[in-house]
């Protein structure tokens, strides 16, 4: 099941940016270990700074053991609906790295940019393999870290449902009303020439 995007873009872009949205109606296919791997693979050849690579993925299959912990680790209103999908996705990012010259590692000021660039990717790939993502800052983290025996000096990100599409009209009837995609702000809004 899919939603036709309503989304225009200003610019020629690849449909995938515009195909890609966050859905809370997933139906009950379930995901392979290998198809999540392959969506995974993506986020891997992200860009990092000094390609230290700190994003991290901690995964639960929908009906493995891992998953009560991690879907319990959600806040009641996304356990609500991220129950229906087939994979949780913890992104996290180890806020360290080791510097090239050796020795200690030391704070890494772009982890966490560095993971979101590994999230974006994900996304992407995902939409690329018909499947949707919608991510999750909504939890409990003490939960998710019990949940994943998250590693010292590593942060957890988000939570990220991934699925096929269901219906809209199983969803309570406020979510109902979001169940779209989103519109964006105008470039000319957010990118400025040498000055902002
Ligand atoms: C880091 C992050 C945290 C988010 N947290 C939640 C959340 O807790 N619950 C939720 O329903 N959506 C959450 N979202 C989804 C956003 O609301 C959604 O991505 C945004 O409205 C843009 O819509 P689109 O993804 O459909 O384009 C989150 C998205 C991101 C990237």
């Amino acid at each position: 099941m899919s939603t036709p995007s309503p989304r225009t873009a200003d610019a020629a872009i690849d449909p995938v940016y515009l195909n890609r949205w966050s859905p809370r109606s997933f139906d009950d296919t379930p995901m392979t270990e290998t198809e999540l791997k392959a969506i995974l693979e993506a986020a891997r050849w992200a860009p990092s700074a000094m390609n230290a690579q700190p994003w991290r993925f901690a995964y639960t299959l929908r009906g493995d053991s891992a998953w009560p912990a991690i879907h319990g680790g959600l806040v009641p209103g996304n356990q609500l609906w991220a129950g229906k999908a087939a994979a949780l996705v913890v992104i996290a990012s180890y806020t360290k790295l080791t510097p090239p010259t050796g020795g200690d590692p030391v704070p890494n000021a772009s982890h966490a940019f560095d993971a979101g660039a590994a999230w974006a990717l994900l996304a992407l790939n995902a939409t690329q393999q018909g499947w949707f993502t919608h991510a999750m800052g909504g939890f409990d983290a003490a939960a998710i870290a019990a949940a994943v025996n998250l590693p010292a000096d590593t942060v957890v990100h988000a939570v990220v449902a991934i699925g096929k599409q269901g219906p809209a009209d199983v969803l309570p009837e406020a979510l109902q009303a979001r169940e779209k995609p989103s519109p964006r702000h105008p470039l000319s809004a957010l990118a400025f020439h040498g000055r902002f």
